[in-house]
This record gives C-alpha cells, sequence and structure tokens, in this order.
C-alpha cells in the first residue's frame, strides 16, 4: 500500500510547469492523485501517446487509424481488503475528474474518439484502433476483460449500437455500452439539457463517480469552467465488484480512424472514498486551437518579429484554415426542415467517401465533381456528387428541386438519395451506378468495353422510358435539361439511367457558368433552347434525337471537321447527307458493323432525325418515341426533316431562325423512308 502514497514528485518541466502532485492518501490508504497538466509526469505511455512540452496529454497525434494509451503508474487499490473469509471485498466508491479536448484535423469531422479506462492491466497494445483502442474483436464482449471505461465516441457504429456519432457511453467489458446519452449536460438553473460538441475542439470536463454503496455508477460532463452540473448526464447500476480486479489501473485510451483527430487530456483526478481532489485550472495546459480567431491574434503578437515573408505564409496559412473551416461548416435552415427525409449528414458523406479521397474519384463534369463511397451506417454504395454554388441565392428553390427529385421513382433514373449542404458546396448522393456512363463506353478509348448493338437499343429503349416518365407520367412535369451521353448511367444490369437531373437549373441561375454549359453540350442544344434560353420536354426530345444518332454512329454530336478547316461538324447533318445520298452503312458504327438487326438500326436513325428536328412542332413526344421504338405505331414520313440537311450550325450561329421557318414552308422534295432502309440493307 505505501508505494502507492507518495508515487509522483513534484517535478518541474521548462522550468515552468508544476507538472503533477501528488497527494498522499488519508488514513485508511486511500488512493489519489490530480494532475494539473501532464509536463515531466511519470506516465506509462504507449502508440501515439506522448506529453507534450507544454503538458498536454496527446493520445493521438493527428494521423489516421492510429490509437495510444497513458495510465497513471501506480495500481490502485479499489477493494476495500480482504475479509477474513478470503473472499473479495466490494470495490469502494471512487471517482474520477478528467479535462480533455478532441481537435479534429478537419474542423467538425473527428474519429474514433477517448475514454478513461479501469484495466487490470496498463498493456492495451493488442487492441484495435476500431474499439476504441481497449479492447478487439477477441476481447469485445468478455467478462475476462474486467475493464470499466467512460467512452467519448465521435463515430456511430451500428456493430455496437451506437445512438448517434458524439455520445458519452458506459462501457463494462464490451463497446456496447450499459448506457449512453448525446454528449450535454443539465443546467442546474433551468433543468434544461445543453448539447456539447464533442469535437469541437474546445476542452471540457467530465466527471466519473462510482458509489460503492449503491453500486450506481454517474457520468456528468460540461464545457471547462462551468461548474459540475447536479445532475448526470448518464447513469447505469453496475455492481464493479464482478468487474474489477485487486489491483487494477487508470488510464486513457484513444483512437482514430480514417478522420484524423488528436485527443488530448489537460489533467486528471482520483479519490476513493471520498471527493476527489480539485484539478489545477489555472495550471491547465493550453489546447491548440484551429480557430480562424486564435490564429488572428498569434497573427498580431508574431508581426513585429517576423520577416515579410513568413508573415505572407501565415496569412495564407490563416486564409486556408478559414476556408477549409468554413466548408465543412454544415448548414441547416428552418425552411429545410420540410426537406428532411432526403437530408443527410455531410460528415456521413465524408466519411464515406474516405474523406473524398482521389483514389475514389469516379469523374469530373461540368456540374462538380463526382465520388464512389460507402454509407458507413447501411453498407450502400453512393456516388457522391460535389457542387460547387457561388450564391446563396435560389437555394431554397433549388434544394425544394433536389426534395422534388429524390422523390422520383423510376427504373431508368439514378435515384437521389439524399443531399447536404455546406457553405459552398452541396453534396448529393445517388445510387451508384457499377458501369459508368454511355460516354466512357463509346469514348472510353478501351476503359470500359464497347456496347454492342443489342444493348445500345436497351438504352435508347430505358432512356426514352425514362424521360417519358418525367414528361408524362409523374404529378408534374419534369424537365431534364441536360440529356447527353456523359449523363446516362449503366446499371450493373447495363440499364439505362438518366442522371443529373435538376442541376441544369442551378447553374442557369449562374450566368457566368451558363456559358460553360451551352458550350459543352453544344450538340444537345435545340435551336430554340439557344436562342430563348426556354427548356421544355420537346428540347429534352431534341437533345435525346442527338443522343440517339451518338449511340448510333459512335459519334459525338458536334465533332470538329478532319479536313483541319476548324469548322465543326454537326452529326445531325452529316447522318441527314447519308440518309438523302443513300449510304447511310457508312454512319454506323464501326464497332458494330455486321453485327445489328437493320430494322431497329434503321429504325433508330429514323427516330433520330426526327426528335432533331430543328422546328420543335415537327418532334414527336415521348410517348410516340416510345410507340415507334416498339413497332406500335408507324414512324411519319420523314418528308418534313427533309430541309434539316441544311446547316444547323449555320442556322444557330446565324441564329437565323426565322429565315429557316421561312425556308421550310416552301419545302417540295422528299425522301422515302424505304431508300434508307434499302441502303442500310445494301450495307450487309
Ligand atoms: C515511473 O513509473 C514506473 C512504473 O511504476 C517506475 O518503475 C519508475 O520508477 C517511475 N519513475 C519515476 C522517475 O518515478
Ligand atoms: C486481442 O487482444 C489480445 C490480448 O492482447 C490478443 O491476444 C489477441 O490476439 C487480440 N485479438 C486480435 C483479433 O487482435
Ligand atoms: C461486441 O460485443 C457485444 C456484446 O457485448 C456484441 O453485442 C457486439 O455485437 C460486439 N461487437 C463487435 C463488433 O464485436
Ligand atoms: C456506504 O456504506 C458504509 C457502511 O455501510 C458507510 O459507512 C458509508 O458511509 C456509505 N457510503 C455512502 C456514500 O453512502
Amino acid at each position: 500500500m505505501l508505494e502507492a502514497k507518495c508515487v509522483l514528485r513534484l517535478l518541474f518541466f521548462y522550468g515552468l510547469h508544476l507538472a503533477a502532485v501528488a497527494v498522499s492518501g488519508g488514513s485508511g490508504g486511500d488512493d489519489e492523485f490530480v494532475y494539473s497538466g501532464f509536463a515531466g509526469a511519470n506516465l506509462t505511455l504507449d502508440g501515439a501517446a506522448m506529453v507534450t512540452p507544454s503538458g498536454l496529454l496527446q493520445l493521438t497525434d493527428g494521423a489516421a487509424v492510429s490509437k495510444g494509451h497513458a495510465f497513471h503508474p501506480t495500481p490502485l487499490h479499489l477493494r476495500g481488503g480482504e475479509k477474513e473469509d478470503g473472499a473479495a471485498a466490494a470495490v469502494r466508491s471512487f471517482s474520477v475528474s478528467f479535462v480533455f479536448g478532441i481537435v479534429p484535423v478537419t474542423p467538425g469531422m473527428g474519429g474514433h474518439g477517448l475514454a478513461l479506462v479501469v484495466a487490470p492491466s496498463r498493456d492495451l497494445t493488442g487492441m484495435a484502433s476500431s474499439y476504441l483502442g481497449f479492447l478487439n474483436s477477441t476481447s469485445n464482449g468478455s467478462a475476462r476483460n474486467r475493464i470499466v471505461a467512460v467512452e467519448l465516441d465521435t463515430i456511430q457504429s451500428p456493430e455496437f449500437q451506437d445512438v448517434d456519432d458524439n455520445h458519452v457511453g458506459l462501457d463494462v467489458n464490451s463497446l456496447v455500452s450499459v448506457n449512453s446519452a448525446s454528449a450535454g449536460y443539465y443546467d442546474d438553473r433551468t433543468g434544461e439539457l445543453r448539447n456539447l460538441i464533442l469535437v469541437s475542439g474546445e476542452a471540457m470536463q467530465a466527471w466519473v463517480d462510482y458509489d460503492g454503496n449503491a453500486t450506481r455508477i454517474d457520468v456528468t460532463m460540461a464545457p471547462v469552467g462551468t461548474e459540475r452540473p447536479r445532475k448526470p448526464l448518464v447513469s447505469a447500476s453496475v455492481d464493479l465488484s464482478t468487474v474489477i480486479t485487486d489491483v487494477a489501473y487508470v488510464g486513457f485510451s484513444a483512437s482514430t480512424g480514417r478522420l484524423s483527430t488528436r485527443h488530448y487530456v489537460l489533467g486528471c483526478s482520483f479519490a476513493v472514498d471520498e471527493p476527489y481532489p480539485a484539478i489545477d485550472m489555472a495550471r491547465l495546459p493550453k489546447l491548440p486551437h484551429t480557430s480562424p480567431k486564435s490564429k488572428f491574434k498569434v497573427l498580431v503578437i508574431a508581426l513585429p518579429v517576423v520577416t515579410g515573408v513568413v508573415a505572407l505564409a501565415m496569412v495564407a496559412c490563416v486564409l486556408l484554415l478559414v476556408r477549409l473551416r468554413h466548408r465543412y461548416v454544415e448548414l441547416r435552415e428552418d425552411w429545410e426542415i420540410e426537406f428532411g427525409a432526403h437530408r443527410l449528414s455531410c460528415k456521413e458523406l465524408f466519411h464515406a467517401t474516405d474523406g473524398f479521397k482521389n483514389k475514389n474519384l469516379l469523374g469530373t463534369g461540368g456540374f462538380g465533381t463526382v465520388y464512389k463511397g460507402v454509407l458507413p451506417t447501411s453498407g450502400t454504395e453512393v456516388a457522391v456528387k460535389r457542387v460547387t454554388h457561388g450564391s446563396r441565392q435560389g437555394m431554397k428553390e433549388f434544394i425544394a428541386e433536389v426534395a422534388t427529385v429524390g422523390r422520383l421513382r423510376h427504373r431508368n433514373l439514378v435515384q437521389l438519395l439524399g443531399y447536404c449542404r455546406l457553405k459552398d458546396e452541396l453534396l448529393l448522393a445517388y445510387d451508384y451506378m457499377p458501369n459508368g456512363s454511355v460516354e466512357q463506353h463509346l469514348y472510353g478509348g478501351g476503359s470500359k468495353p464497347a456496347l454492342n448493338w443489342a444493348q445500345r437499343f436497351q438504352i435508347i429503349k430505358g432512356v426514352a422510358s425514362g424521360l417519358l416518365y418525367l414528361h408524362e407520367e409523374w404529378e408534374q412535369v419534369v424537365v431534364h435539361r441536360d440529356v447527353k451521353a456523359s449523363n446516362i448511367l449503366l446499371d450493373g444490369e447495363m440499364n439505362a439511367r438518366l442522371g443529373d437531373f435538376g442541376l441544369a437549373r442551378l447553374h442557369d441561375r449562374d450566368a457566368e457558368l451558363h456559358t460553360t454549359v451551352v458550350a459543352g453540350t453544344f450538340g444537345y442544344i435545340a435551336p430554340e433552347l439557344a436562342l430563348t434560353g426556354r427548356a421544355s420536354p420537346l428540347t429534352d426530345v431534341f437533345a435525346f434525337g442527338a443522343f440517339l444518332l451518338e449511340v448510333t454512329t459512335g459519334r459525338r454530336p458536334v465533332e470538329e471537321a478532319m479536313d483541319g478547316s476548324n469548322s465543326r461538324l454537326m452529326l445531325v447533318d452529316w447522318v441527314f447527307e447519308h440518309w438523302r445520298n443513300e449510304s447511310l452503312v457508312e454512319v454506323v458504327d464501326p464497332r458494330i458493323q455486321g453485327d445489328y438487326d437493320v430494322g431497329e438500326l434503321s429504325l433508330a436513325l429514323r427516330v433520330g432525325l426526327l426528335c432533331s428536328h430543328p422546328l420543335a412542332s415537327v418532334r414527336p413526344g415521348m410517348r410516340q418515341v416510345m410507340q415507334y421504338l416498339a413497332g406500335d405505331a408507324p414512324l411519319p414520313d420523314l418528308a418534313p426533316t427533309h430541309q434539316m440537311g441544311m446547316s444547323m450550325l449555320a442556322l444557330l450561329q446565324n441564329q437565323g431562325f426565322d429565315s429557316f421557318v421561312m425556308a421550310n414552308s416552301s419545302s417540295s422534295s422528299s425522301v422515302s423512308v424505304r431508300s434508307f432502309d434499302t441502303s442500310l440493307s445494301r450495307g450487309r
């Protein structure tokens, strides 16, 4: 018993800090200790744990998937001494208080957590970081552990039945807590529960009290500097006499997962059978702060002594920090409540994509970057799109639209699962499409296998079916606005699914981006859309026509001319020209030459030409398109389209829409559908 007393001496570190004060126990051999900062303390450390020069006990150092442990070096004798019959005495009442801070590397995102542990040994090196560093998959749940812990967990792990990703739990031999609650404290005056965010980077104090008579354990917490709240946050009836060993050690365990976090303990005190000695709050070391405010303070003080270059670098760092911080501040406003069902946690999406690591990048498009991810709670594979948005203006309308899109359900649409909103960014989660986009199959340079004709025709019919649903079958008319090969995705069974609807809307609000979008998808834009900017189901039909010709020919709707003249070639004009010259066989994608159904292919090209008609009134609706493709209705004579040979490009560039209409009204010649089919057959 004696060696348990006076184990710590007054130590000075850097001549500044009084490290740890050992307070010898009173009568009856009571153990107690207090650390007001850890400088020079003789702790038993392992893993990433270390004591910083300022006296902070740093359990994890910001690396991902790491762990660290720190124990008070001497064992505690928590039992009341051996009884006469040799049976072990009950565990006495004890109290622990500690001040901690969880500082995430990326503001607001932390993992896994920190725990106070009472264990039979100081060696927890065989334990796993995913078990907060104090258990592992073999030991979890076993009564042989004889471990009691209070976890401050910043991850929601369904396998441990966690209540949320910011909770305090009381653990006995298992990571499935005996009882737990979302982090917070009860205000003594009002009785109100106030929330605390564990990963806030702010110091907090926690109190753990075991009442040996009542066999009850209470956990209380509060922001540092606040008096201990009377009402505990988490309580549980546990007889620790069946758990804690005769010789036990008290210490801390912390671990990180994929999200880098620094876990700190600033001070700690412990006592048996009586209230813990007070931690000297004035002597506690300071937590490193990541908040922009404190950085500015440092900057102001430092300026006179640092050179201009260093100052500039610091300003850059501060700006970066401010940026980073703001980037991950999730925004929620009252009006979003009604869209609750589609609201996801940004943190979850961040976890899902491994923090938007490059290895998970699926692609970059006009609207933003797309990452592959796996939702931690359900294991669902998702595609997460990060869309930057410059202004908040129109955000509400846009979110309303996102919510609308989330309600659309059709086998040829990519299902939107939900969204979350950051200051400059919107994160949208969709079903993950394992086979990529049609564009990748057509122009991916062999990265994806070429599609055969049967697959292409299936895709065409699928897209038509999805558009029909949007235009006519849902409760309101939805215009896709951005039908193109890169937006038509393929699921596991190579079914076509339309993605990205509604996003074009967001961009229309942004004048600067508007031009980019128009240029980027030039060949898909109907003349009247280019002229008036108004989208309609028939502008979708035009884009569908371009897509149809594209899938059949394997060429983009607009290509640079081969002759180096710097002019552009409109696919519609080219197909039309071949149709007129009865040489349609030459337009078929060489990759499917000799391997297609002539009837289907000629039908596809004709429907494509019809849908690509410059005059909206001539284009069929999607229901008609479906009927044509299914062979349920005869395709109208292509005669009205004969004037399409007049260059669409010239038409758009000169905006000579009116003159075109006049020219078209004096139509005379016609080309029969028959000759179209014949030319194809000849090619076989
Ligand atoms: C530190 O603690 C260990 C383990 O109890 C002990 O062996 C060692 O003597 C201690 N060192 C000092 C300087 O107190
Ligand atoms: C769990 O920890 C124990 C004790 O260190 C060790 O023997 C065991 O191999 C560990 N199990 C796993 C799966 O790491
Ligand atoms: C841990 O142990 C508990 C039993 O105490 C069990 O319910 C839980 O599924 C275990 N979890 C894992 C991941 O081992
Ligand atoms: C627990 O019980 C013992 C003996 O019955 C008594 O002396 C002690 O005051 C009790 N402690 C508390 C906290 O009630």
